[in-house]
C-alpha cells in the first residue's frame, strides 16, 4: 500500500480550492457521503468553497450526512463555545444541511456506554466515506489527545496542556477553554475511504513533518495516518510545510 497523498499549495486559499475539488469529487461519486466535519481555523476555507460551488449548483450537499467529529463537555447547548454550533454556522447552515441529517456525539448518561452505541452506529451505517480533519499542534486529529492508540474508540476525553492553550485562541483565553471533550475514536477516523488533512501556516511546520516523516506512535496521534495508505490526502500549505519541502 502506497503511503499518503501530500498535495502542497502556496497559500490558504489554495488549500480551500484544492481540497473542496477533492471533497467535490467524492461528494459527486457517493451522494449519500458520510462526512466528518472538523471545526477549527484551517477547514474555514474550504467549508466557504464548498458553499460557493453548492450555491452556484456546481456540487449537490442535500443527500450527504454529516457526522460531528467532536465537542467540549459541559457547555449549554448554546454557549458560544459550543463546537457544534460553530459546525453549524460554518457547515451545516452554508450548506444547507438540515438536523436530521447530523449525527451528533453523546455528552450526557453513560458517555461510555453511549460512545461505544455510537461507533456501533457508524459501523452499522458502513463506516465513513470523507473525513476533514485539521491537524494539532500536538499532532492529534479531532481531541484524540497523545497519547491515543490507532485502536482508540469514541470515548471522552481530557484535553491536553497544549490543546486548550491553541484553542483558548479561538475563545478569549486558557480559562475560556473547558477541559474535557468527547472525540470520534481514531479507529473510526483511520478507517474513512477518503480522509482530507488540512495543514496551514507556520506553526505547523514542525508536526506535519513528523506526521508524515516521523516513527508512528501514540505520542503523535495523526502519525497512524501513515498506515491509512492512499486513502489519506495531506494539503499543506508552503507555510506548513516549509520552502525546502
Ligand atoms: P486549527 O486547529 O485548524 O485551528 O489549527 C486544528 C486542530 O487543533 O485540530
Amino acid at each position: 500500500m502506497s503511503g499518503p497523498r501530500i498535495v502542497i499549495v502556496d497559500d490558504a486559499e489554495e488549500l480551500s480550492r484544492a481540497s473542496a475539488d477533492l471533497v467535490a469529487e467524492t461528494i459527486t461519486r457517493v451522494p449519500a457521503a458520510s462526512v466528518v466535519v472538523a471545526t477549527g481555523r484551517t477547514p474555514m476555507g474550504l467549508y466557504a468553497e464548498l458553499a460557493a460551488r453548492r450555491q452556484a449548483g456546481v456540487i449537490d450537499t442535500d443527500g450527504i450526512t454529516v457526522i460531528q467529529l467532536d465537542e467540549y463537555l459541559g457547555l449549554d447547548a448554546d454557549d458560544r463555545r459550543s463546537l457544534f454550533g460553530w459546525m453549524r454556522r460554518s457547515f451545516l447552515d452554508p450548506l444547507g444541511i438540515r438536523d436530521e441529517r447530523v449525527i451528533r456525539l453523546p455528552l450526557d448518561g453513560d458517555l461510555s456506554e453511549r460512545c461505544a452505541a455510537f461507533d456501533r452506529c457508524l459501523e452499522a451505517r458502513g463506516g465513513i466515506d470523507v473525513a476533514i480533519l485539521g491537524l494539532g499542534a500536538n499532532g492529534h486529529l479531532g481531541f484524540n489527545e497523545p497519547p491515543a492508540d490507532r485502536d482508540a474508540r469514541t470515548r471522552a476525553v481530557d484535553l491536553s496542556v497544549v490543546t486548550i492553550r491553541s484553542n483558548a485562541a479561538y475563545w478569549g483565553e486558557v480559562a475560556d477553554v473547558p477541559t474535557q471533550a468527547v472525540t470520534v475514536g481514531l479507529r473510526a477516523l483511520l478507517s474513512a475511504r477518503t480522509i482530507v488533512l488540512l495543514v496551514s501556516g507556520r506553526g505547523k511546520n514542525e508536526i506535519v513533518h513528523r506526521v508524515i516523516e516521523g516513527p508512528i506512535g501514540p505520542e503523535v496521534p495523526a502519525s497512524f495516518l501513515q498506515e491509512a495508505g492512499d486513502a489519506v490526502t495531506v494539503f499543506a500549505d508552503l507555510a506548513a510545510w516549509g520552502d525546502d519541502g
